[in-house]
């Protein structure tokens, strides 16, 4: 069996590893549940976008709500990285991680006037506005402040992603951006206003898109739109197509970079524009895997259950998108038949589940490694049931950096009061 991560591999001794480490040997040094990330496997994903996009000006945005921590900020600001945040706690990883704000690019529907002058003095690249309301707090902002803030609007261009609905964004009942048909106004008006400076139009019609069609149909539509701008004095300097390109998590076949930038080229050339993207899960999705071990198995009357010791809490996805990841043996015995299992958690609800209906050979005590969790792992990982979030590792050839501690249960209600 070959896995989405090159550098996943099954040796002789039926044991897997990641780059040159077995993952038995993290088990044995940082416990489990522990996320396992491939440094070159994350270096990798970000040059496959340089290298497509080689021949377009043009700027990724690495979106951090995908994997948010500090070393895998740091890594892919080396890489030269910009970055796509939507909170003033994503911007402060940014910055504690050594990131460049000047290649920060702001989305999201409800910035607040704090985190507005924080962006401003940090002097990000721009804000992606997504609503009236929210272009006319930040010109407040900015005036009060004494500076010019760079915006794109965020615009709905309504184009189907044929994605799962909680991941579809572009869609004109969504939430996300101002209506392409009010664009247009929007943009003459901010234009007028005396500290927003207009640089560039953004879109992002949703995540693990499988097809190109959407993106060409959004890009015409935002290209339609820039030059009707352009006839009206409003220039812009980049055109952003947001993130979303899918990735293979069960043999799905994806959009090839290649193939992406040849279209966006098409479409781009002899334009002044540089071109904006802001990928996420593309980036560091193949690169991850959740390792966790298998406490007790139960045979029930219709089911068998193998439950391990990470949960819902732990990877959300499969119990909140019916998202499917692939669960592997992580070291295969001869002599232990396949069965099928429901891969379940500790968490105390029904829907605490990784996987449903797998075949697996495995007893007591096995580890099991679910794979493509790099992205929207951890990020979405929460204390609920009161557990520890895990710890996080990146394997560079044969080193284990932990690059970050699995939670202590202390801190869980370091910040509670009694009623004293
Ligand atoms: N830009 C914007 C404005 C976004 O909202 C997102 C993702 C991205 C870029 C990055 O998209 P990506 O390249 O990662 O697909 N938790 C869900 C995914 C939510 C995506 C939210 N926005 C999941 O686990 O599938």
């Amino acid at each position: 069996m070959s896995f989405p991560n090159p550098y996943l591999t099954r040796g002789s001794d039926g044991i897997l590893r990641l780059e040159g480490v077995t993952l038995p040997e993290i088990a044995a040094r940082v416990g489990t549940p522990t996320y396992v990330y491939s440094r070159q496997a994350i270096i990798d994903a970000y040059s496959a976008y340089s290298t497509a996009f080689s021949g377009l000006k043009h700027r990724i945005c690495y979106a951090l709500k995908a994997n948010s921590n500090l070393a895998v900020i740091d890594l892919l600001a080396k890489q030269g990285a910009g970055f796509d945040i939507v909170s003033m706690g994503e911007l402060m990883r940014v910055i504690a991680a050594g990131g460049d704000p000047s290649k920060v690019i702001y989305s999201g529907v409800a910035k607040t006037e704090r985190e507005m002058e924080f962006a401003l003095k940090q002097g990000i690249d721009c804000f992606n506005i997504e609503s009236e309301s929210e272009l006319y707090r930040l010109q407040r902002v900015a005036k009060r402040t004494g500076m010019k803030a760079p915006i794109t609007f965020r615009v709905n261009p309504d184009v189907d992603p044929k994605t799962h609905p909680y991941i579809s964004t572009g869609l004109k009942e969504n939430k996300f951006g101002v209506a392409f048909t009010e664009a247009e106004r929007l943009f003459v008006d901010a234009a007028a206003l005396s500290n927003i400076d207009v640089v560039g139009i953004e879109c992002h019609i949703g995540s693990q898109l499988l097809e190109l069609a959407p993106y060409e149909e959004a890009l015409q539509k935002l290209l339609s739109l820039t030059d009707r701008l352009s006839a009206k004095g409003v220039q812009l300097d980049h055109i952003d197509l947001g993130g979303g390109i899918g990735i293979n998590y069960q043999s799905d076949q994806t959009i090839d970079l290649t193939a992406f930038a040849g279209m966006i080229a098409k479409h781009m050339a002899g334009r002044p524009q540089t071109l904006y993207l802001e990928p996420g899960r593309s980036i560091v999705g193949n690169a991850g895997l959740l390792l966790t071990k298998t406490e007790f198995i139960k045979r029930g009357e219709v089911k068998n259950f193998a439950i391990v010791d990470a949960g819902m809490n732990d990877l959300l996805r499969p119990s909140l998108y019916q998202a499917h990841h692939e669960i592997v043996e992580v070291q295969q015995h001869a002599k232990v038949p396949s069965a099928q299992f429901n891969v379940v958690g500790p968490v105390c609800e029904s829907g605490c589940f990784l996987g449903k209906d797998r075949a697996l050979a495995i007893e007591e005590g096995d580890l099991l490694a679910v794979l493509s969790a790099g992205a929207y792992g951890f990020a979405m990982a929460s204390n609920y049931n009161s557990r520890a979030r895990p710890c996080e590792v990146i394997v560079e050839n044969d080193r284990v950096h932990v690059v970050r501690e699995r939670d202590s249960l202390e801190s869980l209600f370091e910040n509670e009061h009694l009623l004293r």
